[in-house]
């Protein structure tokens, strides 16, 4: 008998529901001490079926206590993705400022009416909680922002606008952002719209998310704003595109024309922040998969899990803003250092490092831009090899031999990420390696590769291999083990 948590594949340190499918993360709220995490989740099968919100809570974002579904798709339609937002001056008069209510806010998607025909089967609905996400009541006026022109209209990201003292809602439609202001979170004006002519439009804009960051050293502030592509990311399928602009209360603007990808791995999408967190930090989770082949991975019991929460923050790099996203500092309890090893490569030659607690692994080195190659191998011969490319300033990742990957056709293909990097440049790597993911960080986040692996046995070496003819020093390579969450 095989325990909860304990299946093949299960990650044992990134957020997994206990069974069946999940997509995107949904209504990321903190309240009252509480992070919460909501999903899309269909409770009776593990491929995507009438979407309901799946519902996890955490005092500290690694540990998580899985909760009763949140919500259940009713008469206006599915429970598609969405926001919520504690109502803290009960604009909406759902609570008491006593006891604000946790407002969510989501799409409506009426299964009926697509049959039926025509573009008006995605709307808006509220439902609230006065307990603290305990329990939700419909809110009985759904929905609350009607559509009559988009085949696409969803995935509304609600946030309080401090300088306009007004609600904002910005969703997708299709191939542009929508934002739409509000006093009371349940009558809604459109202000204005962004974005059919920038950034990359391989496929339908879906989960935006709109916030303000400080440009890191400066006084400078500006916004950015996520958009998740599917299909139509760099290294194929679904991916996370974002923008740096302005807003001034109504429009948000940039004079960005090319699209700028928050991850450059196969599985990150649908990501977006939390709402309220204590310290104002923006928080973002996504979801680890790709609609390219989310519904094929090798797992029984349950499918598909979230990246580790990461901190978003906003730098400029030679002149451009650059996203940064790197795990919160928390993670830092979960790992103990296994060993720290001083490493000097001759050229041609290879350092194979054991891993005593296999797929629950932390790497963290340092290296210059040179011809390297990284290799986590396992005992059945599987292997994940990854590589810096100097001449071509490339790092990628090639899982065609990582384990089990026949189950979808491009899963095997090579992903690349372009680095704005010279060859000797100094470049600090974070590897997180899960049961069935490996999340890559370079320069804490300035570059991330999020990817989905399934070898049949846990990656137990991880060697490096000097391309070069010259040798290789790398004065720290830290080992850690990283630990389980569930138990
Ligand atoms: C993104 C998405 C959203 C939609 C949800 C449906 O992965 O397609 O646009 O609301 O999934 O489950």
């Amino acid at each position: 008998e095989i325990g909860l948590y304990e299946e093949p594949f299960r990650p044992q340190y990134h957020f997994s529901p206990p069974e069946k499918w999940m997509n995107d993360p949904n209504g990321l709220v903190y309240h009252q001490g509480i992070y919460h995490l909501f999903y899309q989740y269909y409770p009776e099968d593990i491929v995507w079926g009438p979407m309901h919100w799946g519902h996890a809570t955490s005092t500290d974002l690694l540990h998580w206590e899985n909760k009763p579904i949140a919500l259940y798709p009713d008469k206006n339609g599915l429970i598609f993705s969405g926001s919520a937002v504690v109502d803290t001056e009960n604009t909406s008069g759902l609570g008491t400022k006593d006891n604000p209510p946790l407002v969510a806010v989501f799409t409506y998607h009426d299964m009926e009416k697509e049959k039926a025909g025509g573009n008006d089967y995605q709307t808006q609905g509220v439902a609230y909680s006065l307990d603290n996400g305990e329990t939700f009541t419909v809110y009985e006026g759904n929905p609350v922002l009607l559509n009559s022109e988009f085949k696409d209209f969803r995935d509304p990201k609600v946030f309080w606008d401090e300088a306009m003292e007004h609600w904002v809602m910005a969703l997708v439609a299709g191939d542009h952002l929508r934002l739409y202001h509000s006093d009371n979170l349940l009558e809604w004006t459109y202000m204005s719209r962004f974005g059919e002519d920038q950034g990359a439009h391989g496929g339908v804009w879906e989960c935006p998310d709109l916030f303000e960051l400080k440009v890191d050293g400066t006084d400078e502030r500006k916004w950015v704003l996520l958009i998740s592509i599917n299909p139509g990311a760099p290294n194929g399928g679904s991916g996370t595109q974002y923008f740096v602009g302005d807003f001034d209360g109504i429009t948000f603007t940039s004079d960005q024309r090319e699209a700028k990808w928050l991850d450059r791995g196969t599985d990150n999408y649908a990501g977006v922040t939390y709402n309220n967190t204590p310290g104002g930090e923006r928080i973002f989770i996504g979801w680890m998969s790709n609609w390219d082949y989310a519904r094929d991975t090798p797992t029984e019991v349950w499918r598909s899990a979230m990246t580790l929460p990461r901190t978003l923050s906003l730098a400029k790099f030679n002149g451009d803003y650059t996203l940064v996203n790197y795990p919160i500092g928390r993670v830092g309890e979960l790992l103990t250092k296994e060993s720290d090893l001083d490493l000097k490569i001759d050229g041609g030659a290879e350092e194979k490092i054991g891993l005593e607690s296999g797929s629950q692994t932390s790497l963290y080195f340092k290296t210059a831009l040179e011809d390297l190659t990284f290799v986590l191998r396992n005992d059945s011969g599987e292997e994940v090899v990854m590589k810096l490319d100097s001449q071509e300033g490339l790092f990628s990742l090639d899982r065609s031999r990582s384990g089990i990957v026949d189950f979808q056709e491009s899963f095997g293909k090579i992903q690349q990420m372009p680095l704005n990097h010279q060859e000797g440049d100094i470049l600090e790597f974070d590897l997180f390696i899960d049961a069935s993911s490996i999340e890559i960080f370079i320069n804490k986040g300035q570059y991330a590769m999020t990817a989905q692996v399934f070898p049949t046995v846990p990656y137990s070496e991880f060697s490096i291999e000097n391309g070069m003819s010259d040798r290789l020093e790398i004065d720290t390579l830290e080992v850690f083990t990283v630990a389980g969450i569930w138990k």
